[in-house]
C-alpha cells in the first residue's frame, strides 16, 4: 500500500491525514501535532473554525521536521465565503500557522440552496478566490468539503481548475456511495473525516470480530479500510497511544471478503450533519 494518493494536478498527498477538529488550542494542539510528525504522520489537517490554528502552527514549527517535507491544508469558515472575504480569510490562516503557503485549502461547506438564494453564485465566488491563490503559488492544491454531486457539479461548470478533494464524512455504516463516485469519476480524491464515526464504531460488534481476525483494534481496521477503498482517513486524537496506533496501519491487508462484509454494513455511527441542511 502506498503512503501517498497522488491528486489530479499531480501533487502527491501523504495517504494518512492527522484531524484536530476538536484539539484545545495551546498545549494540546502542539504536543498531539509533534506526537504524530514524530509518529510518522506527514499531513496536518487543519481548519479555521477549529479555533486550534495558532498552536497547530506552533507543532509544525517546532516539530523537527521541515515545512517542505510536511503536507499541511486548512479550510475556508462559512462566513468568509465570497472573493474579497476569501483572500483576507486565507491570509489570517497563514498568520494563524505561521506558514509561507498551504498544501491544500478547502471550501469548509458549499452555500447551499436551504439557505441562500444566490448560493451558486456565492460558491463560485469563493471558488474564483481560490483560484488566484493557486494561480499565484500560494496553494499546491484547491478543494472542496462537505459538497455533495449537486454542489460540486456547478462548481466545477465554472471552474478554470477542478477541485482536487473532496473531504466528506466517510466511514464504516455511512459511506456516501453516489458521491464517492461521482468525485471518482471527475477525478477528485475523497477525503474521509471522522473516520471512527467519531468513536462510536468502536464498539460494533462486527467491527471487532473482524479487527480481532487481524489482531488489530477497530480503529486500525477503519483507517485501513478507507484506504483500500481509495479514500484518505483523516483520524483526530490528542492521546499519544492513540495517535500511534492509528497510523500503524500499513503491515496488514483486509480481505477481499471483509472489505466487502464492511461495505454492506447498515446504517451506522452518522455525525447527523447534512450538508444541505445545516444551519451554520
Ligand atoms: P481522543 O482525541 O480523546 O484520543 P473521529 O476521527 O472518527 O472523529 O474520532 C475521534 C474520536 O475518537 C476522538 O474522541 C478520539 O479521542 C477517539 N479516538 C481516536 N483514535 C482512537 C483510538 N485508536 N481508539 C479509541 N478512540 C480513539
Amino acid at each position: 500500500m502506498e503512503k501517498y494518493f497522488k491528486l489530479n494536478n499531480d501533487v502527491k498527498i501523504p495517504s494518512i491525514g492527522f484531524g484536530t477538529w476538536q484539539t484545545p488550542d495551546g498545549e494540546t494542539a502542539i504536543n498531539s501535532i509533534k506526537t504524530a510528525i514524530n509518529n510518522g504522520y506527514k499531513h496536518i489537517d487543519a481548519a479555521a473554525i477549529y479555533d486550534n490554528e495558532k498552536g497547530v502552527g506552533i507543532g509544525i514549527k517546532e516539530c523537527g521536521i521541515e515545512r517542505k517535507e510536511l503536507f499541511v491544508t486548512s479550510k475556508l469558515w462559512n462566513s468568509e465565503r465570497g472573493y474579497e472575504t476569501t483572500l483576507n480569510a486565507f491570509e489570517k490562516t497563514l498568520n494563524d500557522l505561521q506558514v509561507e503557503y498551504l498544501d491544500l485549502y478547502l471550501i469548509h461547506w458549499p452555500a447551499t440552496a436551504n439557505q441562500f438564494n444566490n448560493w451558486r453564485q456565492i460558491n463560485s465566488d469563493t471558488w474564483r478566490a481560490m483560484e488566484k491563490l493557486y494561480t499565484e503559488g500560494k496553494i499546491r492544491a484547491i478543494g472542496v468539503s462537505n459538497f455533495l454531486e449537486h454542489h460540486l457539479e456547478p462548481l466545477m461548470e465554472n471552474a478554470k481548475i477542478k477541485p482536487a478533494v473532496n473531504q466528506i464524512e466517510y466511514h464504516p455504516g455511512f459511506m456516501q456511495n453516489d458521491c464517492v463516485k461521482f468525485c471518482v469519476d471527475n477525478n477528485v480524491l475523497v477525503e474521509g473525516w471522522s473516520p471512527l464515526g467519531r468513536g462510536k464504531l468502536l464498539e460494533n460488534e462486527l467491527l471487532k470480530e473482524i479487527a480481532n481476525k487481524y489482531n488489530k483494534s477497530v480503529a486500525q481496521l477503519c483507517i485501513r479500510w478507507a484506504l483500500q477503498n481509495n479514500v484518505l482517513p483523516l483520524p483526530k486524537s490528542i492521546t499519544p497511544n492513540r495517535i500511534k496506533e492509528n497510523f500503524d496501519v500499513f503491515d496488514f491487508e483486509i480481505s477481499e471478503s471483509d472489505l466487502t462484509l464492511i461495505n454492506q454494513m447498515d446504517n451506522f455511527g452518522y455525525s447527523g450533519l447534512n450538508p444541505d441542511s445545516i444551519d451554520f
